[in-house]
């Protein structure tokens, strides 16, 4: 009886009405499931129709040096666009609008923004204590506007989801272009500056969640580490290059790799102790994740031992030998896949935020490849094959986080489509992305949100305006910057207000079964 309870309970968790088996339907998402859409600060701030530059464009971090510098432009390598800043839509201005377009056209609940921490310390902290020193050099009418917005939020019902560190860093924390030429001898030199850097973003996260934490509960502390350290240190591509854009520093990656795992435990901790305001009433005044790009490997030849060892190999050294640090505590410094632990970095994750992308296609040899990295580099960095195109691999990515960390709660903090004006391979990538979550949380994954990267074209990196991810278009010569709906915003609000895919959409969008 009480079995039967328990079951009628779980489906019943369900909004939708079940299939003919009693199992929850296709589709179908908890009753709570928190919809949302992401932007990043460095990425939609600028370029705003009216408000003065001064206010609007922030010249203070190394990813603005990395995409204006004419001589990084330049040269071959960096793969950066030149796209002026100016394109951007505007999000520091326009920011009340985009709130009504994500509460009142689409019907969210969240919205994930990240705090740019040269906006609030446009000077260096290094020397001051305490939070009276920091406000002396606090830019107190950033730290107001960030106020305003994340009021502007709570207003019309979106919970902020606030990330402290998406990929920038202030100036006088990295110097992106004395780095890239000689990173040696650059200063001040960003995450190499380990014992500098993990005590400077603790305070400024610390300073954050003092000012902000009566209107902020869920922080995020780092974004996509792994992503800073593959296409800063390790292998800049087309696909990402990161200030300082250097290839095959395998002593950095593992400084970096380990300063990073720290400075998340030292964020946490500061967020937890100066957190105190309890925003939205539910008894506690702060969760703190950390957001990862979980990829999900693939053997090139499933038949082939090395090729199943070297995806192995991949998911350790891309996925899993930092997640074990920032969640478990077991830091392995010299990536060798043997983990010291440290209790002074265990225990510090409420929850997970998973972007998901794509899944890689790996191809083994039978010695290292990049020994110099790591003994189990045994894959092939050059033949690798990103496949953007794996809708199921957003389900693997969430078991593959369950099935080691298990009582780990979990939200999908970003996924989206890169080509946008492609509309019907937009509608075809949320539909079946969405169908894989949903699969998987009725496989038993404790997956609590999905948030659609992105609420709006935004400026996309190394490749400025040449991707588009947005529900919205912006045309980034508009000088009012419109938002434009595209149609698979109102797809995405038709699921949301359902809280299940309809079935028109899954009939027109939806291929295959269970199986890849
Ligand atoms: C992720 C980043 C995000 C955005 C998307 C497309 O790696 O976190 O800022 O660029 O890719």
């Amino acid at each position: 009886m009480a079995l039967i309870l328990l079951l009628a309970m779980a489906v019943s968790l369900f909004t939708a009405c079940s299939d003919d088996d009693g199992a929850p339907p296709e589709g179908a998402f908890p009753a709570d499931f928190l919809w949302g859409a992401a932007v990043a600060g460095f990425q939609v701030d600028m370029g705003c129709p009216t408000l003065d530059a001064s206010q609007c464009l922030d010249t203070g971090s190394d990813w603005y040096v990395w995409v204006t510098d004419p001589q990084l432009i330049a040269e071959d390598g960096n793969h950066l666009s030149g796209d002026p800043l100016s394109y951007s839509p505007g999000h520091w201005e326009l920011y009340e609008t985009d709130y009504d377009l994500a509460a009142g056209n689409l019907g969210l609940k969240a919205f994930r923004t990240s705090i740019e921490w040269s906006r609030i310390f446009p000077e260096s902290t290094v020397g001051l204590e305490g939070h009276d020193e920091l406000t002396a050099v606090a830019n107190m009418d950033a730290v107001a506007h960030y106020r305003a917005m994340f009021e502007a939020m709570r207003a019309r019902g979106l919970e902020p989801y606030v990330t402290l560190h998406h990929y920038t860093l202030p100036r006088w924390m990295h110097d992106a272009v004395g780095c890239h030429l000689d990173l040696d001898g650059c200063s001040p030199r960003g995450w190499l500056d380990r014992e500098t850097i993990v005590r400077e973003i603790a305070k400024y996260a610390g300073f954050v969640a003092a000012e902000l934490g009566d209107v902020v509960d869920q922080w995020i502390t780092q974004n996509e580490p792994f992503a800073v350290i593959l296409g800063g240190y390790l292998l800049p591509s087309e696909d990402r290059t990161n200030p300082p854009g250097v290839a095959m520093a395998f002593e950095e990656v593992r400084q970096v790799a380990t300063a990073m795992i720290e400075a998340h435990a030292r964020m946490y901790d500061a967020v937890w102790a100066a957190d105190v305001g309890d925003a939205d009433g539910d008894g506690e005044a702060a969760q703190v994740g950390l957001v990862f790009s979980v990829v999900p490997t693939q053997p090139m030849d499933p038949a082939k031992e090395l090729d199943v060892l070297a995806a192995e190999n991949v998911l350790y050294l891309y996925n899993l030998a930092f997640l074990n640090g920032v969640i478990l505590g077991d830091l392995d410094e010299d990536l060798d896949g043997v983990a010291e632990h440290r209790e002074d970095l265990a225990g510090r994750m409420d929850w997970l935020g998973v972007n998901y992308y794509s899944v890689v296609v790996v191809e083994g040899r039978s010695y290292a490849v990049l020994p110099d990295l790591s003994e189990l580099a045994t894959f092939d960095p050059f033949t690798f094959r990103l496949d953007w195109d794996a809708p199921s691999g957003i389900y693997e990515a969430l078991v593959l986080v369950r099935d080691r960390y298990p009582d780990l709660p979990m939200i999908i903090t970003e996924n989206g489509f890169g080509d946008a004006e492609d509309t019907e391979g937009a509608r075809k990538f949320l539909v079946e992305h969405l169908t894989w979550v949903s699969r998987a949380i009725q496989d038993g994954v404790d997956c609590r949100g999905y948030f659609y990267w992105s609420l709006m074209d935004n400026y996309e990196w190394n490749h400025g305006f040449a991707m588009r991810f947005g529900l919205y278009g912006v045309d980034p010569l508009d000088p009012a910057k419109e938002r434009t709906v595209r149609p698979i915003a109102q797809d995405y609000a038709r699921i949301v207000a359902g809280n299940r895919i309809p079935a028109d959409l899954r009939e027109a969008y939806q291929s295959g079964g269970r199986s890849r």
